[in-house]
């Protein structure tokens, strides 16, 4: 008889021959063009600085939180840190979680069951996606972007209906028309609900989101703001009424049934929401940065997807193809990732370029001259 493992090498395996298989590897190797630290928080002495600060106010804090919210991890300075954020944002309450990927999940698995619907638009996360799964309500995809498809889909739905949508899509940068879904939402009823991992700390005033940016507090069902990717920082906090606030502490699974986050990390995520309001100078550094990629992709001949914001695609078809660039760039001194079939559709597998306020016109020239190389040199073999 086959091993108890036999089924998973036969798993990874078969990812290897679609040239699919993940492997870990140490990041932080050459010039940062893939992580989501697009701030420079993670590595920013100011912050540093502000969290020594407020954790000197508190030396003898517990190192963990003891237990889960509605054990013995609840505090006070956890209530008020909710209520700090939840005004940055513009919103009614919030409730903080240990991801981004727990606050998806455990919301929208929550919010709808049997009998309602969960509209999705097909370049929704893995977070949204796992928690659409666990709902157990009816869940319809609608075309990336596409108003009149999810016009069609908010006919078809019935009980409790919400959309789910990112303010800004990780895997091609562009965004959701947020004020006309939040507008198609109030027609039929729905709850517009909005990821906002890739924009918390960059768009909208102060960084406080593109719902702010939109002027669509109070038209928006739930937010989801992580502080993994803009803050550099880790947790997430969902943002919207004090009902559903205690909908979740009552229904949210992940929030019910998982260890609070530590004082420490609470000290971290009020330190980064009080710098955040400093930090102009670093946006409109990283808003020069995507004006300079954009005019120097426009003037190549690469194939990519039209990107206003931090986040870009160059495709190169082909998952073997893909990784092999990528490759190459890290043998030049660029950390990029390859983007694979099936996280893109097949054919649009690419190179994600993540560009940070802490990057250079420089180090985007050599890039781009770099990308341009190997286009040529595969061009070359090719013929
Ligand atoms: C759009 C989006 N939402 C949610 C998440 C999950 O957030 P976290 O990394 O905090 O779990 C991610 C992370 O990759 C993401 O890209």
């Amino acid at each position: 008889m086959a091993g108890p493992d036999h089924k998973l090498r036969q798993a990874l395996a078969a990812r290897a021959r679609t040239g699919n298989l993940r492997q870990l590897s140490s990041s932080g190797v050459g010039i940062d063009f893939c992580s989501n630290d697009y701030l420079g928080m993670a590595r920013s002495n100011r912050l540093r600085s502000r969290i020594d600060r407020i954790r000197a106010g508190h030396p003898r804090a517990l190192l963990g939180s003891t237990g889960s919210r509605l054990i013995s991890g609840n505090s006070a300075a956890a209530e008020r840190l909710e209520d700090r954020l939840a005004a940055y944002h513009g919103a009614e309450a919030g409730l903080m979680f240990g991801s981004g990927y727990a606050a998806n999940s455990g919301l929208l698995a929550c919010i709808a069951g049997p009998g309602d619907t969960l509209i999705m638009d097909e370049m929704t996360h893995a977070s949204s996606i796992d928690g659409s799964r666990l709902s157990k309500a009816r869940k319809l995809v609608f075309r990336h972007n596409d108003l009149d498809d999810l016009t069609t889909r908010l006919e078809m739905a019935s009980g409790a209906t919400f959309i789910s949508v990112e303010s800004l899509y990780s895997m091609s940068g562009d965004t959701a028309p947020l004020p006309e879904m939040a507008a198609l939402a109030e027609k039929y009823g729905a709850g517009l609900v909005v990821d906002e991992a890739h924009s918390n700390g960059i768009t909208g005033p102060a960084g406080a989101g593109s719902v702010v940016e939109s002027g669509l507090e109070d038209h928006v069902f739930a937010r989801v703001h992580t502080f993994g990717k803009g803050l550099g920082l880790h947790g997430a906090v969902v943002l919207g009424s004090k009902t559903l606030r205690d909908y979740l502490v009552n229904f949210c699974r992940p929030f019910v049934f998982s260890t609070a986050p530590s004082r420490e990390s609470l000290d971290r995520i009020e330190a980064a929401y009080e710098l955040l309001p400093e930090l102009d100078a670093e946006r409109e550094r990283l808003f020069s940065l995507v004006r300079h990629f954009r005019t120097t992709i426009r003037d190549s001949n690469f194939r990519w997807i039209d990107s206003q914001s931090w986040v870009q695609c160059v495709i190169i078809p082909g998952n073997d193809q893909v990784l092999a660039t990528a490759g190459r760039l890290g043998g030049l001194g660029f950390d990029v990732k390859a983007i694979r079939a099936p996280s893109v559709p097949s054919g649009n597998e690419c190179i994600r370029i993540c560009l940070h306020a802490f990057n250079t016109v420089d180090e985007i020239d050599r890039l781009m001259a770099a990308l341009e190389n190997l286009q040529c040199a595969d061009m070359s073999l090719q013929a």
